[in-house]
């Protein structure tokens, strides 16, 4: 487990890298290894002047900067038994005190579970946010031939099920609204995709608040 944190960041970067810069519209954005350097500043300049999406374009080619801002959106939604209720607006101390700590993702059983496997963990996580914890703790493994998911290698045998991730209703009617923004900005959410979106932007989110 020395390298485990390590591993999980090296797995944030390729996917930020993957999205941020490799096969864009710039012609000398460098792709595989040599984008890791790239991928921050390139993030960070979107998020101060986006860039008006053209016509017809389709959310599924956002960058990880702008994905994570609509993750941010899709994390502070208002109401009860929203991931800001329970986990805090910061991502910690909410108020469910055996939340997770949002922004050590190494304490998190996803993480735990896969024996740091950063594929694996990316795999869990997408699955539980998007479902919540009772059907994770239903289906997940029976469902996921690779989920390569191990409860013995944490202190707990299944999620609490009040760890509803994206399935509840004020943060699907965040994620509602997002949509309508993106259609006035001509960029395509399919209302199936929807739940898809928003858990990849909420992840996309977590990542820009982790602490080492
Ligand atoms: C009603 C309360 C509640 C809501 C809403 C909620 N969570 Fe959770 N969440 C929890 C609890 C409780 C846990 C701890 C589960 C466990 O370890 O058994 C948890 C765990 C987690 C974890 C750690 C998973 C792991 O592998 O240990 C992440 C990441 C997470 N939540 C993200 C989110 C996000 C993002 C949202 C919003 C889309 C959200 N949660 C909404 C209560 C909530």
């Amino acid at each position: 487990m020395t390298n485990s944190k390590s591993v999980l960041i090296a797995a944030f970067i390729s996917t930020m890298t993957m999205s941020a810069s490799c096969g864009g519209d710039e012609i000398e954005a460098p792709c595989g290894e040599e984008a890791v350097a790239e991928a921050a500043p390139a993030a960070e300049k979107t998020e101060a002047s986006p860039t008006p999406a053209a016509e017809g374009t389709s959310w599924t080619t956002m960058d990880e900067a702008t994905l994570a801002k609509y993750g941010e959106r899709v994390f502070l939604a208002k109401g009860s038994n929203t991931c800001n209720d329970c986990h805090g607006k910061d991502g910690i101390k909410g108020r469910l005190e055996q939340a997770a700590n949002l922004t050590k993702p190494e304490t998190w059983r996803v993480f735990q579970a896969t024996g740091g496997d950063p594929v694996k963990a990316d795999l869990a996580l997408t699955y539980l946010i998007a479902n919540g914890g009772k059907k994770f703790n239903e289906s997940y493994v029976s469902d996921t031939a690779e989920a390569g998911w191990d409860w013995s290698k944490t202190d707990a045998t299944a999620f609490d099920i009040q760890m509803f991730g994206v399935t509840q209703s004020s943060t699907k009617a965040e994620i509602k609204k997002i949509r309508k923004d993106l259609k006035k900005q001509g960029v395509a959410l399919e209302k199936d995709d929807m739940t898809n979106f928003g858990t990849k932007a909420v992840i996309a989110y977590l990542r820009s608040i982790a602490v080492e």
